[in-house]
């Protein structure tokens, strides 16, 4: 097949999270020009994309398309055009990215069909704010933007914290209620038919400081000499070892894949309620798929090789 990689168009100078789809656009260029495909490695320009596509004639786009202009919230953008063209494509429609992307709507849609998430408030009205223990973040950007040692506030700080990281991020931010439990990063593969919840990943806090959130921060994605990246340790075998509570998560994630209509790969992100009860936190569609990256050790784990992961996600498209 003839197979072009659309990323994220980045300048070189971007923050790593932004410059982490190039480093995941790569692998999966190598990986299907080794296995026989004719492959091209093009940066996603609204202007241009025709032009892009009437010169490469792919059989198909692998969508790695991750922001716009540096702005998740436009990375539907892609899966948009290439549908209105057309175009076969990896990955999410643009309609389950939209949703998804926008994490109060994600948890309004949640609450609607009997899935449990944390409480939360947003603004204008910030209603059901309380003096309890929350956690400012984005509503519309993800990679833990934002996320430092002082996004867990109490209820009076709320207002004052959200302002402060619009003003320095831009976009609308939201407080969710914090859930001290345990945190599963759980990755989903298939098609909108038919899919596959792979081997469950515990995220554990170990040596954490003492006073530093138990979060999975910015610093322990992107900043490789952090406390919090040393401190972060991706564990599995919940299957195996709690039965009961990986049938709650498995049944959750398959519920979210119905409901949102996912596609290609996904991955749900939860925290354990004291009672028991996994809270969605959120889901990523299109998450990162470099080798190094959770959903490629849970695919591994699985007893499926980088290789096999990239070639089942074309095949799903
Ligand atoms: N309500 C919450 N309670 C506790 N920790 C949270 C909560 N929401 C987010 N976190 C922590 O912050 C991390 C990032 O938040 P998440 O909602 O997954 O957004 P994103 O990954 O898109 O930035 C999570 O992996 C988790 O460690
Ligand atoms: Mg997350």
């Amino acid at each position: 097949m003839k197979i072009l990689v659309l990323h994220s168009d980045i300048a070189a100078n971007a923050p790593p999270e932004e410059l982490d789809t190039l480093i995941a656009a790569e692998a999966v260029a190598t990986v299907l020009a080794s296995r026989g495909h004719a492959v091209e490695q093009a940066a996603f320009r609204q202007e241009s994309l025709k032009e892009l596509l009437a010169r490469s004639a792919p059989d198909i786009v692998f969508n790695l398309v991750e922001g716009v202009h540096g702005q998740g919230r436009l990375a539907p953008l892609a899966p948009e055009m290439l549908a209105a063209l057309g175009v076969r494509f990896t990955g999410v429609s643009a309609k389950a990215m939209a949703v998804t992307n926008d994490k109060p709507l994600t948890k309004r849609m949640l609450r609607e069909a009997g899935l449990a998430t944390p409480g939360w408030a947003a603004p204008p009205d910030w209603s059901g704010l309380d003096g309890g223990q929350w956690i400012v973040k984005s509503a519309l950007e993800d990679a833990s933007l934002g996320l430092d040692d002082g996004c867990v506030v109490q209820g009076p700080q709320v207002l004052a914290r959200a302002a402060a990281s619009a003003a320095k991020f831009g976009g609308s931010w939201f407080a969710e209620r914090y859930v001290e439990g345990r945190e599963f990063n759980i990755a989903v593969l298939g098609s909108k038919d038919s899919w596959q919840v792979l081997p469950m990943a515990e995220m554990r806090f170990e040596q954490w400081p003492a006073g530093k959130p138990r979060i999975v921060g910015y610093d322990a994605k992107w900043e490789e000499d952090s406390s919090g990246w040393r401190g972060t340790v991706r564990v599995f075998g919940v299957e195996q070892g709690e039965p009961a509570l990986a049938a709650k998560l498995k049944s959750a994630c398959d519920q979210v894949w119905r409901l949102f209509a996912l596609s290609g790969f996904a991955r749900v992100d939860f925290r354990v309620a004291e009672d028991g009860t996994p809270l969605i936190l959120e889901i990523n569609t299109n998450p990162c798929i470099s080798p190094d990256a959770g959903f490629a050790a849970a695919a591994q784990e699985a007893g499926l090789s980088y290789d096999a992961l990239i070639e089942a996600i074309v095949r799903a498209a």
